[in-house]
């Protein structure tokens, strides 16, 4: 099998993080930077935007922003549960934010009126590749990392501490660190119900 496949079938959903990890920041930055820099965007526009957070800014994501705006929608009685959950997101070493700038979609709509109503779309799938290339870089290096969606219930908390232009739209949120309880059980349905295949080379 490709090299490449089996970097794609190492790439799960983790969930246990620890702060275990050997890169440096730097290193770790630089990862998250390439990978999204080489990931599509439609026209080439580069809509994706990426905040990293280390330390006391990952911290403060998870245990303020975040915990603070469940807490406030969340019952009583489900609380301990949703602190507990938010605590395995901060146990990790980062959080990687990633945004749509949506200044570059209503650009783009400006200028390929073709299109306008492709773009909000294309956005959407070009965040996805970048989530998907960053998420597989990490777990090349031996880090774990899941996808959450906090949006919006977040936006606004995140806006106001990170300074975030107010065009970047929050799409997900990825905690990782080092993998301290492997990746549950994965089934597959039926490939005969997934792919098609015409014609003969
Ligand atoms: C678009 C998308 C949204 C997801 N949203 C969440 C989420 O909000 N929380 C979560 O824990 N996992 C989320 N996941 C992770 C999936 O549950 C997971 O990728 C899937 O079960 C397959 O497992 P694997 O990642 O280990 O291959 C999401 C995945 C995708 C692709």
């Amino acid at each position: 099998m490709s090299n490449y496949i089996k970097q794609l079938q190492e790439r799960r959903s983790i969930y246990a993080l620890g702060q275990n990890v050997s890169l440096t920041q730097n290193q770790i930055e630089n990862l998250i930077k390439e990978a999204v820099k080489a990931s599509p965007s439609a026209f080439n526009s580069q809509s994706s935007r990426v905040v990293i957070l280390f330390g006391q800014a990952k911290d403060q994501f998870w245990n303020e922003i975040t915990l603070g705006a469940l807490e406030k929608v969340t019952p009583a009685e489900a609380f301990e549960a949703t602190k507990a959950k938010i605590a395995s997101f901060a146990a990790g070493i980062g959080t990687v934010l990633f945004f749509e700038d949506q200044d570059v979609v209503k650009g783009l709509q400006e200028q390929f009126p073709l299109y306008a109503d492709n773009f909000p779309i294309w956005s959407e799938h070009s965040t996805g590749i970048a989530q998907h290339s960053v998420w597989t870089a990490l777990a090349n290096e031996n880090i774990g990392a899941s996808l959450q969606h906090y949006n919006p219930l977040v936006d606004q908390g995140v806006a106001e501490v990170f300074n975030i232009p107010s065009s970047w739209i929050l799409r997900a949120q990825m905690p990782f660190g080092s993998i301290e309880a492997p990746a549950g059980e994965k089934t597959y349905m039926d490939d005969s119900q997934r792919f098609m295949s015409f014609g003969q080379i």
